[in-house]
């Protein structure tokens, strides 16, 4: 196993020669990608349209939406290559993320999934810039710009929401009822499936590692960019 350590894998092909547990590992995170990006898309990204307020909001949440289901056909494609069953890729068929499970009824809520979810994610693909798969690094990199435009969007419309004492309201209530979920997102610590990612070079931080980052920089989102409050909950899980 720890032979593994020094291997890059440079092609999806390549990747029929490597070891059981490093193919099984790539697997599980671009299944988990796969299925996750859809079913974001679906019960948030694209309903949010609906809701957006005014034809410049709806615009930016339509690409919003095209962008999420774009990451799934890109993961989904890359898994195809790399031999993952169409069942293990959709969230019909295999567990999506708790993050998911929020019922959305409000474009201040929609706003606040982007400002903090997207967030997470953007910290996830960023893990992955350096992975030994490369495919893998490759999406990642293709990725990141527009994870990081979902969650500016959530970051502006945040801010302008927050300025009548309503949207201002409505935004930390959200980020109330939505921001326990996340600290979870990043996984138990001492994580099995962590500890092999990373002696893989898949990942590169521990899930509590990146839980503590994200929860400085969820912190300084709230409580310094829009002056509201984050639950107690960030220093519970830290
Ligand atoms: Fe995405
Ligand atoms: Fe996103």
């Amino acid at each position: 196993m720890t032979a593994a350590v020094a291997h890059e894998c440079r092609t999806a092909a390549d990747l029929a020669a490597m070891p059981e547990d490093y193919r099984t590992a790539v697997q599980k995170i671009v299944a988990s990608h796969a299925r996750n990006e859809l079913y974001g898309a679906q019960v948030f990204d694209e309903p949010a349209i609906a809701l957006a307020p005014t034809p410049y909001a709806k615009w930016l949440t339509c690409r919003v939406a095209m962008e999420e289901y774009h990451h799934h056909v890109r993961f989904k494609s890359l898994g195809e290559e790399i031999g993952i069953p169409p069942e293990r890729m959709d969230p019909k068929t295999a567990q999506p993320l708790s993050i998911f499970g929020f019922p959305l009824h409000t474009w201040a809520e929609f706003c606040v999934i982007k400002l903090l979810a997207d967030l997470a994610e953007i910290l996830q693909v960023e893990d992955l810039l350096h992975c030994s798969f490369h495919p893998l690094r490759n999406l990642a990199r293709i990725t990141m710009p527009e994870e990081k435009f979902h969650a500016q969007f959530g970051r502006d419309f945040c801010t302008e929401l927050v300025r009548t004492d309503e949207g201002r309201h409505a935004v930390q209530d959200a980020i109330d009822r939505y921001f326990p979920l996340l600290p979870g997102f990043f996984g138990a610590s001492g994580s099995r499936n962590n500890e092999l990612y990373r002696e893989y070079r898949l990942k590169q931080r521990t899930n509590d590692e990146m839980r503590a980052d994200y929860l400085a920089r969820a912190r300084d989102l709230v409580e310094n960019v829009l002056g509201l409050k984050l639950p107690d909950v960030a220093a519970q899980a830290a």
